[in-house]
């Protein structure tokens, strides 16, 4: 993709509309300023997703999606920045200069750009054979019989490629269509001076990107007992099809796995079409290959819940455990579900039918790590060795999940599945840590330093967690007034940046986010401008922008009916001096105390006596400060 100059942007940002674009995809309801609907991003019953049209900007409070109008598309549609952009300049008829770009940049796009065209053409052309060409009545048997309808037929765009040697390389250069480009995808292979298609003979099922655009192709033989030729041929690798981004399904796929905040995940192409013609429209297919980090993380965008579809035999479902850990590590729920020896999916829900297989799969999802750890156990019962080996295996599985809480709550499942006791997994697991410490640490201090103890897998003591937390949530306040009041004038005559940032000139900001953020509003003071709340709205970078975003989604919204009820909530900015000062207060009290923290911790590894009065004397004086602040707080501490 070629850039997008900086004004086209800007012009794009100023013309989308947020109630105009979000409008497109949900009903809005004016209700105060603000205007309301179901949020598409999640299952709820009431609106909790909010459009401020005086803010360009959304909002849900259920699930805290939130942004301005291109990370709406973003999100809504699951493209890149400027995939959104282009989205939104073709809405509203803004032209986009394609001529900035470097000459490699348009070659590249043009290369691209005539792969897609390339391709589409193709994809219509194994259309019109399977409806219109005579040949085209032996794929459309093949298809009836596999019990497709015409509507799965069209809506997935399936063709057929004839039975004889060059017939779309022909059609294609007759068109127009340079031979380069239909080498390059991978539909017409040269060899010396012959040129003949790659798929002939089959069933054609394109492949497309998330915007639609046919990428490559899966071809089937129709032939049932063909060992000369694979049952699939499958395009290669191109510039516009890269297979481990790609899943079979998902533009299909898409709106439904939003929306039932689930993902079924198969093996085969026609394992997704049955399944949605028979309703489940929430499946895509890894099409053969083995699930890649990048295909995740699609799914990702629109679902963290994963379920996979297989095959009844255990040579399979072995052969897959690895991907899954995968989806496990990149924080996903996984669930199986297996089918009797013998069916896949497709097989499956056309000898059972559609509520039948519903009903199937509802009472046989099991969830990864109870499924893994069953198998495992189930194959090791009389043998010691090997079930200790299990063990260790499903610890490794338990050991990618990030989420700790959710750990915790395996270790106790899988004690039961294996009848053993927690504390052995527990201590499994921390022993693989430890190694794993080790082994990051070796290079670095050698064994200078005792390593860390392992990490608790109980969950944290609760101190812990808050203290982060804590200090997180403390600097988040700070940043959130800096953007929202960031020219008000308080009692002190300053105005609510230049007091805080003086306050807390000292004081380093330690969660990176807000470290940024508060960068970004000392730039814009150093500038001589003010910062506006649509320089971060509109902030190239996606994460600072949906923290502002955030931030500047005024949370007294939510609570307006209180005033229906006579009850009076005063506006945070009636008392913003006195809520800055405390603001700041409280970062500096708590900074005090990690400072005071790291100074003990030095203090356990100073032996010199005189370096330990002045590493004492350091830590008095912080207690002093400590103090005095939390009695400005008005909050007592223990000396
Ligand atoms: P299967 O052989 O299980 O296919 O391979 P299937 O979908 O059940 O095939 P049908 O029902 O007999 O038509 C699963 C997937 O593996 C890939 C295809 O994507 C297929 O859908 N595959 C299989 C290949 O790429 N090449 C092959 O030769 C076979
Ligand atoms: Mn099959």
């Amino acid at each position: 993709m070629s850039l997008i100059p900086k004004e086209t942007v800007d012009q794009i940002i100023l013309r989308a509309d947020i109630v105009e674009v979000v409008g497109d995809f949900v009903s809005l309801k004016q209700k105060g300023q603000n205007m309301w609907a179901c949020c598409p991003f999640h299952h709820e019953k009431s609106p909790s997703f909010s459009v401020s049209p005086a803010k360009g900007i959304y909002k849900c409070f259920g699930c805290g999606k939130a942004g301005n109008s291109v990370q709406f598309i973003m999100d809504v549609e699951g493209t890149s920045f400027p995939e959104a952009l282009r989205y939104l300049a073709k809405k509203y008829s803004i032209e986009i200069p394609e001529e900035t770009a470097s000459p490699e940049a348009s070659r590249e796009q043009n290369e691209r750009d005539s792969q897609y065209i390339v391709s589409e053409f193709a994809s219509k052309h194994f259309q019109r054979n399977l409806h219109q060409h005579e040949q085209g009545s032996i794929g459309q048997a093949y298809l009836k019989e596999r019990g497709l309808n015409n509507a799965t037929i069209r809506k997935f765009e399936l063709g057929y490629s004839l039975d004889a040697w060059s017939d779309l390389t022909d059609a294609a250069l007759k068109a127009g269509y340079q031979q380069h480009f239909l080498e390059a995808t991978g539909l017409t292979i040269s060899k010396e001076d012959k040129r003949y298609d790659r798929f002939r003979g089959r069933v054609m099922f394109p492949i497309h990107n998330l915007s639609g655009r046919v990428v490559g192709f899966g071809a089937r033989t129709l032939k049932s007992n063909d060992k000369k030729s694979p049952k699939y041929l499958n395009s290669p690798e191109s510039e516009i099809y890269h297979k481990s981004n790609v899943l079979y399904g998902l533009y299909q796929a898409k709106q439904a796995i939003r929306m039932q905040e689930m993902c079924y995940l198969v093996e085969g192409y026609l394992d997704v079409l049955s399944l949605h013609q028979g309703g489940i429209e929430n499946v895509v297919a890894s099409s053969g290959t083995s699930l890649t980090e990048g295909q995740i993380k699609l799914i990702g965008r629109y679902s963290h819940n994963i379920t996979v579809l297989y095959d009844g035999d255990a040579a399979g479902i072995k052969a897959s455990l690895r991907g899954i850990d995968l989806i496990l590590e990149n924080g996903l729920n996984v669930s199986v579900v297996t089918f009797p020896e013998g069916d896949d999916p497709d097989s499956y829900i056309r000898k059972v039918g559609d509520t039948a297989f519903k009903a199937y799969i509802k009472e046989h999802a099991q969830d990864f790590i109870s499924f893994k750890a069953s198998l495992y156990a189930a194959e090791t019962k009389d043998n010691p060795v090997r079930k200790a080996e299990a063990i260790r295996e499903i610890v490794t599985s338990i050991a990618k999940i990030p989420d700790s809480i959710k750990r915790t709550v395996f270790f106790r499942s899988c004690s039961l599945i294996f009848d053993i006791d927690e504390q052995v997994l527990i201590s499994e697991y921390n022993k693989m840590q430890l190694q794993d410490r080790q082994q990051q640490q070796q290079p670095k201090t050698g064994s200078a330093f005792p390593p860390e103890p392992p990490m608790p897998t109980e969950p944290e003591p609760e101190e812990q967690v808050s203290e982060a937390d804590m200090l997180k949530r403390y600097e988040r306040e700070i940043v959130r007034m800096l953007l929202n009041y960031p020219n008000r004038v308080l009692d002190e005559g300053m105005t609510t940046c230049q007091y805080m940032l003086e306050q807390l000139e000292d004081v380093e900001f330690r969660t990176p986010l807000y470290s940024r953020l508060v960068e970004l509003v000392k730039e814009k003071l150093c500038d001589g401008t003010v910062p506006s709340a649509d320089d971060f709205i509109n902030y190239p970078d996606q994460q600072i922008r949906t923290e502002a975003t955030n931030l500047l989604s005024d949370p007294h919204e939510l609570s307006h009916n209180w005033a229906t009820h006579q009850i009076f909530v005063p506006h945070e900015t009636d008392l913003l001096s006195y809520g800055a000062e405390r603001a700041v207060l409280r970062l500096k009290w708590r900074n005090v105390q990690l400072l005071i923290k790291d100074e003990m911790e030095k203090l356990r590894l100073v032996t010199d006596p005189n370096e330990q009065i002045n590493q004492l004397t350091t830590i008095r004086t912080l207690k002093m400060f400590e103090v005095q602040i939390a009695e400005l707080l008005g909050i007592v501490v223990s000396r």
